[in-house]
């Protein structure tokens, strides 16, 4: 797969390429990742990229001819564009899953007040990665590569992605490692059973409980299959004694 970002600012991706997981699987060759700097298809004497917004207003937007050229430069046939902005669609994993389906992904990263609403019509795509506003684009393109890279078959073992939160639509049981002991506070006695189908439903359990309370969001889009609804009306029926 290759990854092109669009950016002011691609020192800032320095550490991300370089450390653990990502490093590991640009070695391995399944991901390569680009960059493309606006400011290199600026043509005015000193490199504009932005101006200030028709209107009035505070702030900069990015203008469209440098945007734009930077972008044909390195669009391909089946390219999937993307534009990030907190006024995007939410990113999840679903579509982490279908981006990691693609040859080749670019990402523009907005900086300033955002991009001239004109470069929205040559994307596919406006994404958001939280209701929240970030200085530029550069943080939410590290979350989505981050996120595509380790679903690219051989980044990271198969089974600890499926285990993981989101992939069945609930949120991932606690996990606990050395000692069994710590100052008094004990691992749950079933991990160290040694029975694996034990092992399993408790943590389903746990996967169920902590859906159900802290993202009842999710909880109540995921269909629950028959042991699943077992389970939560065990829950249910713990709940209702502990309140007695
Ligand atoms: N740029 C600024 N804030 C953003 C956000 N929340 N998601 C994506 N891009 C952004």
């Amino acid at each position: 797969m290759r990854i092109t970002i669009l950016t002011l600012f691609p020192e800032m991706f320095d550490g991300f390429l370089s450390t653990s997981i990502i490093a590991r699987a640009i070695s391995r060759g399944l991901v390569t990742v680009d960059f493309v700097n606006y400011r290199d298809f600026a043509h005015d004497t000193y490199r504009h990229v932005d101006d200030s917004p028709f209107g009035g207003g505070a702030g900069m937007v990015m203008k469209c001819q440098p945007v734009l050229d930077a972008l044909n430069s390195v669009k391909t046939e089946n390219c999937h564009i993307i534009l990030l902005t907190p006024t995007g669609t939410q990113y999840g994993q679903a579509m982490a899953h279908n981006y990691a389906a693609y040859d080749h992904l670019i990402i523009l990263c907005g900086h300033y007040e955002g991009m001239d609403a004109r470069i929205y019509s040559h994307v596919d795509e406006l994404v958001s990665i939280g209701d929240y506003v970030l200085t530029g684009g550069e943080l939410a393109s590290m979350v989505i590569a981050d996120s595509v890279i380790r679903l690219l078959h051989g980044s990271i073992k198969e089974d600890s992605a499926n285990d993981e939160s989101y992939e069945n639509g609930l949120l991932e049981y606690p996990q606990y490692t050395q000692p069994a002991d710590y100052e008094g506070d004990k691992v749950p006695e079933v991990l160290l059973s040694g029975d694996h189908e034990k092992v399993r439903k408790w943590r389903l359990k746990e996967s169920l409980k902590l859906t159900r309370t802290k993202r009842p969001d999710l909880f109540a889009r995921h269909q629950l299959n028959k042991e699943e609804q077992k389970l939560v009306y065990q829950i249910e029926d713990e709940e209702a004694d502990n309140k007695q």
